[in-house]
């Protein structure tokens, strides 16, 4: 991938020949279980792969990890009969998978979406648009959200799976990015688009925001690998180059705010590594809790790609600046990490309403630290206040 990496950059085209790569790798929906065609290695091994995939291009890193992030809803909250229709091509490969959420105005506010689904006899009419679908023209099947109950405010949305060449469905823009490039990232366009009712994910509708929700809390901790990827990439080469660049007649290395800088590189990046793994390995535990430690593993590690990488180009100078060398790519796959999958404003919004729900759980703690007493305290100065 490396000899590549800066090729598909330019182009911006998707890179069948890695793909074909991945797949005769084996690599393909390997978090899948083995039941439905996967290789059952679960969310860890996910963030591995698109970790060590990152650590050379971003954007196939992502590439990779969005077919998990179609695939989940259909491993959340598909029938047996759709995890087995649906699930082995996209583990053979022979199939991609997209994942369709945000519209236009509805990125943050999932919930906000405005495409419907309506039912009409054994299928349903769905018609909208999608913004933002990553893997999108080059995928074959696409998870596809949508409004089926609009006068219900937490049973309004359903999931369903739409194929590419189902009539009404068609690709949109397609967005020219300022990173990740080799990826294509389009619009989903639904015009009285006609899906069989046996695509209503799990066969009941009204569960598509939680389905949605739960999807992301296995899926960020990829974005959170593809960002540890970019950022150990990153350091790998700022490392190749400031141990032989010479400045003042030393190799840059030999100055200790070089030194520092690299140090600091070093020890975020496997910080971020550590809870992105610890993160995983709750989903695949079966921990009941996800959804804080995605968060986390989310929001620390792509700051952390944000600021290594910044730091990658600094420690090239002037070069790192340039497209001949291949630092700033880093820096521009990384900025996307902090967007997709929920903003680090979403993730951090996560964090802080899971803490405070679990506030309670210390309610024990108040005999150690008594409140003050508003009234009393003021009670009590009037009586210190001193007379004249
Ligand atoms: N698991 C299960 N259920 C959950 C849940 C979770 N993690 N989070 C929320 N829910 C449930 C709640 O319990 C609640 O259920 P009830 O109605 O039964 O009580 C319901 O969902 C609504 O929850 P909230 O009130 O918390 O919902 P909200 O509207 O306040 O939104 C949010 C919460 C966290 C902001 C959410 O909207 C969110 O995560 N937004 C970001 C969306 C996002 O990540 N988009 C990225 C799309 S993918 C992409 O980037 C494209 C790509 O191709 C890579």
């Amino acid at each position: 991938m490396r000899p590549l990496a800066a090729h598909y950059d330019r182009v911006q085209e998707y890179p069948w020949e890695i793909k074909k790569e991945l797949c005769d790798a084996g690599l393909m929906g390997i978090w899948v279980p083995e039941e439905f065609g996967g290789a059952g290695a679960g969310v860890l091994n996910l963030c591995i792969v698109v970790e060590e995939l990152s650590r050379a291009c971003g954007g196939v890193g992502v590439l990779y990890a969005v077919n998990a992030l179609g695939s989940f809803p259909i491993l959340v909250a598909g029938t047996d009969e759709q995890k087995q229709r649906f699930l082995p091509s996209v583990t053979s490969g022979e199939k991609l998978i997209a994942f369709g959420l945000s519209e236009r105005d509805a990125g943050s506010d999932a919930g906000g979406m405005t495409t419907t689904a309506r039912e009409d006899g054994d299928a349903y009419v769905i018609d909208g648009a999608k913004k933002w679908t990553t893997n999108g023209g080059a995928a074959d099947l696409y998870t596809v959200f949508a409004v089926t109950d609009p006068n219900s405010r937490s049973r309004r949305l359903s999931a369903l799976i739409v194929e590419k060449g189902d009539p009404g469905f068609e690709f949109g823009r397609v967005e020219d990015k300022m990173g990740i490039r080799c990826v294509p990232v389009v619009e989903l366009n639904f015009d009285g688009c006609r899906v069989p009712k046996d695509r209503l994910l799990g066969g009941r509708p009204g569960m598509g925001f939680k389905h949605a929700m739960m999807t992301l809390d296995r899926a960020r901790p990829g974005v959170a690998a593809q960002a540890v990827g970019l950022a150990q990439g990153a350091l790998d080469y700022a490392l190749a180059y400031t141990t032989r660049r010479k400045q003042f007649g030393q190799t840059l290395t030999g100055f200790q705010m070089i030194q520092q800088m690299l140090a600091d590189m070093a020890t975020k990046v496997e910080a971020a590594r550590q809870l992105v793994y610890a993160s995983a390995r709750m989903i695949d535990a079966g921990a009941r809790d996800i959804t804080s430690g995605a968060a986390k593993a989310k929001l620390f590690a792509t700051n952390v790609a944000m600021e290594v990488t910044t730091n990658a180009v600094q420690l090239f100078g002037g070069y790192g600046y340039m497209r001949d060398y291949p630092v700033e790519k880093f820096m521009r796959d990384a900025k996307i990490t902090q967007i997709y999958e929920g903003t680090n404003q979403i993730q951090t919004l996560v964090i802080a309403r899971n803490l405070i729900k679990k506030a309670s759980q210390l309610d024990h703690l108040a005999e150690y630290m008594p409140l003050p007493d508003h009234e009393n305290t003021l009670a009590n100065r009037a009586e210190a206040k001193p007379t004249a």
